[in-house]
């Protein structure tokens, strides 16, 4: 068997020691940091294989380690790295992954997106090329089975993001909050678009890394694997030569048409995201769904909608916020303040432990994960505390009121504005 054959990836080499050497110099040379890399770690020249002059044009030398592997093993496969571009050195992050069928969900889902928001994460989507040719690398031209059944191929693609960092690394809680309601706005405007996100996770909202910061785009969506097109389908059609009253015959009349389709999601799971941070009416609807098996009446999925996905953000931001006191905690606490955060340690445990959708709905029920932040007030300020207790009292009331990005984005800006005075 070849190397490829055995799953090694002919666009992938790996630098020798004297062009790790050279590569190094040139980061040195430029100003960038070179410590960044742990020196045993091997380094990886990335191509978008192809034709040489055509379109294996782009390079990419990794940094470190991957920042993250998949675990799910018949997935995509994922895999995440930063890499510097080779000829430019402009950082960004790598995402490799297989996508199966034919369907390329992010970069599809990127191409339906008119215009750019700082607060969607700009990306640029590949097919990688057998090098010297201009066939796709595919698990069926691998194995050297031409069968071309999409259903069982899966092709490799990279996908090319800005850098961003974890919401609870925010060095205060304007910068979380700015980042977040970025990350809203973004949200807010793919909707504008009939382009929901659902899987609005801790994982798939990032602070930017940007030095100079414009307003708006202090944070990003990634992600938008499961996003689906709730809005019409369009189809531009040339029609037949039309005779006019007046005898003129129009050529290439080109007409748009527009079908609305129920099934706008070809997923599997109705119900899609991260379940620590699912609304509570989807947790439920997963919840019945595994109950249901066996039973007389018919599971009926609830439809995921844009109000469980503000939901989503509500809950990323009470983890975030809850995460970044443990995570930036200071090595000098007192002794008093170890005390409350061993303890806020034990109810994060506890809050975000659970694994089961009637566990993770349990635990919300008593309002306790709120009151993490009411009752340890040395670690979050008031205005923290007050922005809390309004968005528990949104999603109190969020059966009559559903909640809109509107009416969460405006308690966002409160909040900011409270923690820029005091700053
Ligand atoms: N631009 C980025 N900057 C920093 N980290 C990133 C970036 N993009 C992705 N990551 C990291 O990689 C992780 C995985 O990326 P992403 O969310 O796009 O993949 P995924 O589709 O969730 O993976 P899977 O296939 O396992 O479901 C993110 O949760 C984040 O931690
Ligand atoms: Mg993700």
């Amino acid at each position: 068997m070849t190397p490829e054959q055995l799953g090694e990836d002919p666009t992938v080499a790996t630098l020798s020691g004297v062009q790790r050497h050279e590569w190094l110099a040139k980061l040195h040379a430029n100003h960038l940091p070179v410590d960044e890399d742990v020196h045993d770690v091997p380094m990886y020249e990335v191509s978008l294989g192809g034709i040489m002059g055509i379109n294996d044009s782009e390079r990419w030398v990794t940094i470190g380690t991957p920042i993250w592997v998949s675990l799910s093993l018949f997935d995509r496969g994922t895999l995440v790295w930063r890499v510097r571009k080779k000829d430019t050195l402009d950082l960004k992050v790598l995402k490799n992954v297989w996508y199966g069928g034919a369907r390329a969900s992010a970069p599809e889902a990127h191409r339906l997106i008119e215009g750019k928001h700082p607060g969607v994460a700009c990306c640029d989507g590949f097919n990688v090329l057998f090098p010297g040719t201009a066939s796709p690398i595919s698990t069926n031209l691998l194995r050297g089975n031409l069968d071309p059944s999409p259903s069982k191929n899966r092709t490799l693609y990279r996908l090319l993001y800005p850098p961003g960092r974890s919401l609870f690394e925010a060095c205060s809680e304007l910068e979380l909050i700015r980042g977040m309601r970025a990350a809203l706005r973004g949200h807010e405007f793919l909707c504008s678009q009939s382009i929901l996100h659902r899987d609005i996770g801790v994982d798939n909202i990032l602070l930017s890394c940007d030095d100079e910061l414009r307003e708006g785009a202090e944070g990003f969506l990634i992600d938008l694997e499961l996003a689906i097109y709730t809005g019409p389908t369009i189809e531009y059609r040339t029609l037949a030569p039309i005779r006019l009253p007046t005898g003129r015959v129009l050529n290439d009349v080109q007409v748009k048409h527009l079908h609305w389709t129920t099934s706008v999601a070809n997923r599997g799971a109705p119900v899609t995201g991260t379940l620590q941070f699912m609304a509570a009416e989807l947790l439920a609807s997963l919840d019945d769904s595994l109950r249901s098996t066996g039973r007389p009446v018919q599971y009926v999925p609830v439809e995921h909608q844009t109000h469980h996905d503000i939901e989503s953000f509500i809950w990323v931001l009470l983890y975030s916020l809850i995460r970044r006191v443990i995570v930036t905690s200071r090595q000098n606490l007192s002794a008093e303040e170890e005390t409350w955060m061993q303890s806020l340690k034990m109810e994060f445990k506890h809050y975000y432990g659970q694994r089961a959708p009637d566990g993770i709905l349990a635990q919300r029920s008593n309002d306790r994960p709120w009151k993490v932040v009411v009752d340890y007030p040395p670690f979050f300020s008031d205005a923290i505390r007050e922005l809390i207790g309004q968005l528990s009292d949104h999603l109190e009331y969020k059966r009559t009121n559903p909640l809109s990005h509107t009416a969460v984005l405006d308690v966002l800006d409160i909040a900011i504005r409270r923690l820029s005075q005091s700053e």
